[in-house]
């Protein structure tokens, strides 16, 4: 327990062999359980049938690294923990979790033996051999995850009769064969993802029967025929893929009552007809890429109905008429493409409105006019060329209307127009545009039984670990026990509904079962709870803080706090993602992940050949400025805990303030706890000693001695000569006025930087001045910082508004 007490320190914890998944520790009382051992014993030996099939299983993969090596005793470590990947409850594995291990071989049909097996993850191995068509005798199979192999033949039609199929992943294979129209029996599927395949035939009109489908991902198949309409009944979609495949026809005028649609792309088709009218019902869509189809008629003016269109792709179709003005109206719009079609009319002037717009391309149609100077700035000349009547874009298509006296209707030169007309040609008519991003899903999904049923099982079983039951012998008592003890959850588990699970916007897809069954890390401990690094199943991170029980707010409250610290948005601070709330009040908070940690083990964990130099600190003093000002100013939170742990750092050591507006979550108790730990550690103004509350004030004067960390590369919790950092700071500056104060290796660039080292330290000791009205607001700070060094206030991180549209780029890894 020793071992994570420390709360700053947590870099160092990165590295322990503490590899559990989150469902595992969240079923563990958090304060009595050994997280350090590896162990997911629940008293129970695996059932002798259930061994049978591993040791089968085992037989057929070849394992070219050795990572089954831990599948070789008679089966008494199976279940205990010590074979590597298998999870089991009961006695009964549930789950084959093995993604990345570099195995070959083929899944034995003999799977289909494991009764209670709910998971099965494969993926990213180099697996050959077909499905096991087994696969269909297993009632509770929920997530079949084996993208990223080679797995041939076709998708057997058995996978259907698994009825509480949620999740179905064989991308990135070399399936072949038609998808089974049997997937429509599977009427729990939310994900269904066979891209990236040979897949032929067409797409099953029965999967609209799925009425749970949140994705359809078909995209780079050989699949043909039409578009079905019954599509349209899938009342949760959110993105339908089939991009890259052979499909014809019109697409359906139903399409446009999918109310929840985020995503449509039907890229590199033979689609014909024109754009539905209905697609103006289409208010929630976000990206749209129609491209390499043989699309004609006009674009709905009503386009812009669908406000939220962040990508809009019509290239390469036979599309005419105007491009519609109120395209302009989209703000949100980031990537639009229109070209090589045949829009005609003139460039609509509106364009130069769209200011988050960073990919931009209408050449090769029939515009005319001329391109606002905006515009014409921003793109380069290919976006615009190939258009005969366009002018203004480039300094050889001047407008006649520029020229001081030149009719308004001269036509533009004409050699221009001859050589677009060769590029034209030349172009690539069927150049493939692979977009692989996920959109952003804001989803709550159904997966309720599923959830409450792991979750009893789970901790009744660790509750057998904590009666210590772990002696290998006197099996057979313990199996009569566990089950004894289970027995009674199990009932309450058919009555009560499972977690909850609530998302806000950001990047990442999962549902609760996906958080719980991922992959953990402890990072850290504080006073609110353990932090984990948490491993997704498709191999993306997050960061998810396990409050500690009994400190939290009564579900309603919590819920109403939870959902107004997930609004907050700013790239200084990091974003709430999710919340969930396990069946029995247990909570989880999801964050981004971020990779570099927090700030104080970057200045403190880190070797001695590593050197953090002046610009960096200053950049992550200004972001930590940025982040509590906007708390301060726009949100109206005092933050109360700010230290160098609760500062985390992205890729670019960008700073995002974290754990604000946590002690809302908490009972009164709980935070003023809170409070008197920041004590301890030296960043807490001294009138907490007889306040009870935080201020704008109090958060300044951590922030100023978070600055004096950065400043002298000395951790507040270590007190020097039996002074803090502000006292041992004030006593040299006091004396004489020396760089003794500077971390070494930022002092020894003083000759170039010693001013601005001066005026931060000046700065820092105004903010920990001892009487509260003395010291600046955050906003001072601010802008004073950015008055010292003003080159790194010109690179201030995207506003607000860019940020979030930063968060639909791709982030699933292909
Ligand atoms: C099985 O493998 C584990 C881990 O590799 C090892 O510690 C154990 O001694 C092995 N047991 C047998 C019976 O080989
Ligand atoms: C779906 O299941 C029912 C019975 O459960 C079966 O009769 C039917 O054939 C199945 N449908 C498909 C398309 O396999
Ligand atoms: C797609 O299917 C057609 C026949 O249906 C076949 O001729 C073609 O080779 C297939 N293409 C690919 C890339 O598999
Ligand atoms: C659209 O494509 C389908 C199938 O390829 C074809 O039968 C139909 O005639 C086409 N319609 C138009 C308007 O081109
Ligand atoms: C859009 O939806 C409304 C109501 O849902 C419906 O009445 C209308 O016909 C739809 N518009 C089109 C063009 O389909
Ligand atoms: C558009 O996006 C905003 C925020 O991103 C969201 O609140 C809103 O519900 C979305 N609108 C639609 C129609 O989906
Ligand atoms: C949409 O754009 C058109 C033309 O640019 C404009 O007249 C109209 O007022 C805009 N509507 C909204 C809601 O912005
Ligand atoms: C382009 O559109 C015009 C009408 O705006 C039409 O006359 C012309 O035939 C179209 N060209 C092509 C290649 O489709
Ligand atoms: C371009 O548009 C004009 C009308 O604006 C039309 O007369 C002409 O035929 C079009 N050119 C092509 C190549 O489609
Ligand atoms: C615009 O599109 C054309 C053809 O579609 C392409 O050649 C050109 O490189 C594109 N320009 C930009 C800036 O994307
Ligand atoms: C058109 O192309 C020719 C040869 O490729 C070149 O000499 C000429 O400068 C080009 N004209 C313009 C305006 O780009
Ligand atoms: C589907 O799989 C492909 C390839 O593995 C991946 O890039 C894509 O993000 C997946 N989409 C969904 C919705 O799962």
């Amino acid at each position: 327990m020793e071992r994570y007490s420390s709360i700053h320190r947590n870099a160092p914890f990165y590295h322990l062999h503490t590899k559990l998944s989150l469902f595992f520790l969240f079923s563990l009382s958090a304060l009595t359980s050994h997280l350090a051992s590896s162990q997911k014993w629940d008293g129970v030996a695996v059932t002798k049938s259930d061994y049978r099939s591993l040791r089968a299983i085992k037989n057929e993969l070849v394992d070219f690294r050795g990572v089954l090596r831990s599948w070789n005793d008679s089966g008494l470590g199976a279940c205990s923990g010590g074979w590597a990947g298998v999870k089991c409850v009961k006695g009964q594995v549930i789950a084959i979790q093995l993604p990345w291990r570099g195995l070959g071989g083929r899944i034995s049909d003999k799977i289909g033996q494991l009764p209670e097996l709910r998971r099965i993850s494969f993926h990213d191995n180099i697996l050959g051999g077909e499905i096991p068509p087994s696969l269909g005798f297993l009632r509770n199979l929920r997530g079949v995850y084996l993208f990223n192999n080679q797995l041939r033949g076709s998708i057997p039609p058995s996978i259907g009769n698994s009825p509480a199929l949620q999740a179905l992943d064989l991308s990135n294979n070399l399936l072949s064969g038609p998808i089974p129209p049997s997937l429509a029996n599977s009427t729990r599927l939310y994900r269904l993802n066979l891209s990236y395949n040979s897949l032929t035939g067409s797409i099953p009109a029965g999967l609209s029967r799925s009425p749970s489908l949140v994705f359809l991902a078909l995209q780079h198949n050989n699949l043909s025929g039409s578009i079905p309409a019954s599509l349209s009944q899938l009342g949760l979609v959110q993105e339908i893929s089939l991009g890259q495949n052979r499909i014809s026809g019109a697409i359906p005028n139903e399409l446009g009552a999918l109310s929840t649609l985020q995503k449509l792309d039907l890229s590199n088709n033979a689609i014909n007809g024109t754009i539905p009218s209905s697609f103006t019902n289409l208010s929630s869509l976000v990206w749209l890429n129609l491209e390499g189809n043989l699309l004609d008629g006009q674009i709905p003016e009503t386009i812009d109905r669908s406000h939220n269109l962040t990508v809009l792709n019509l290239k390469n179709n036979k599309f005419q008429g105007p491009i519609p003005p109120t395209i302009a109206n989209i703000s949100s719009i980031t990537e639009l493409d229109l070209s090589q079609n045949n829009f005609s009319g003139e460039f609509p002037a509106s364009l130069s409105r769209l200011s988050n717009l960073n990919s931009f391309n209408v050449s090769h149609n029939n515009l005319s006019g001329s391109v606002p100077s905006l515009l014409a700035k921003k793109f380069n000349s290919s976006s615009f060329a190939g258009n005969l009547q366009l002018c203004g874009y480039s300094s050889s298509t001047p407008c006649p209307s520029s020229a001081p006296i030149s009719l308004p209707s001269s036509p533009s030169p004409e050699s221009v127009a001859e050589n677009h007309t060769r590029h034209r040609k030349l172009s690539t008519r069927n150049l493939a545009l692979i977009i692989g991003a996920s959109v952003v899903a804001s989803l709550l999904l159904l997966c309720c039984c599923l959830l409450c049923c792991l979750m009893r099982k789970g901790s009744s079983g660790s509750k057998q670990k904590n009666g210590k039951v772990t002696a290998r012998g006197a099996l057979g008592k313990t199996e009569k026990k566990a089950s004894a003890v289970s027995g009674q959850p199990d009932v309450e588990s058919g009555r009560e509904m499972g977690g909850k699970l609530v998302h806000f916007d950001g990047p990442f897809i999962f549902t609760a079962d996906d958080l719980l069954c991922a992959t953990a890390e402890i990072m850290g401990k504080s006073t609110y709870g353990t932090a984990y690094k948490a491993t997704l199943e498709d191999g993306n991170q997050v960061a998810v803080k396990r409050l500690r029980e009994k400190t939290t707010k009564a579900q309603r409250e919590f819920e109403i706090e939870a959902a107004a610290i997930g609004k907050i948005r700013h790239p200084n601070l990091a974003a709430l993602r999710a919340y969930y709330i396990g069946p029995k009040g247990e909570k989880l908070l999801v964050f981004d992940y971020m990779p570099r940690g927090s700030l104080s083990a970057f200045l403190h964990a880190r070797g001695p050949e590593t050197i953090i130099d002046w610009a960096t600190r200053m950049n992550i003093a200004m972001g930590i400025a940025r982040g509590l000002n906007h708390l301060h100013t726009n949100e109206n939170i005092i933050h109360g805990n700010l230290t160098s742990s609760n500062v985390l750092l992205d890729e670019q050591t960008n700073a995002h303030i974290a754990d604000f507006g946590i002690s809302r979550l908490m009972t009164a108790a709980a935070a003023a706890n809170v409070i008197a730990t920041a004590g301890t550690l030296g960043y807490r103004a001294p009138e907490l000693s007889k306040m009870k509350n935080g201020s704008t004030k109090t958060d300044v004067f951590s922030l100023g001695v978070i600055i004096l960390e950065l400043l002298t590369g000395k951790s507040p919790g270590e007190p020097t000569n039996g002074m803090d950092l502000p006292q041992w700071v004030a006593s040299i500056v006091k004396e004489e006025w020396t760089n003794e104060v500077f971390d070494l290796e930022i002092s020894k660039d003083s000759t170039t930087i010693g001013d601005e080292l001066l005026n931060v330290l000046k700065l820092a000791l105004h903010c920990v001045d001892p009487t509260p009205s003395a010291r600046p607001e955050v906003e001072q700070v601010l802008q004073q910082l950015e008055e010292i060094k003003p080159e790194l206030a010109a690179a201030a991180p995207l506003a607000e508004s860019d940020a979030g549209a930063e968060e639909h780029l791709p982030t699933t890894a292909n």
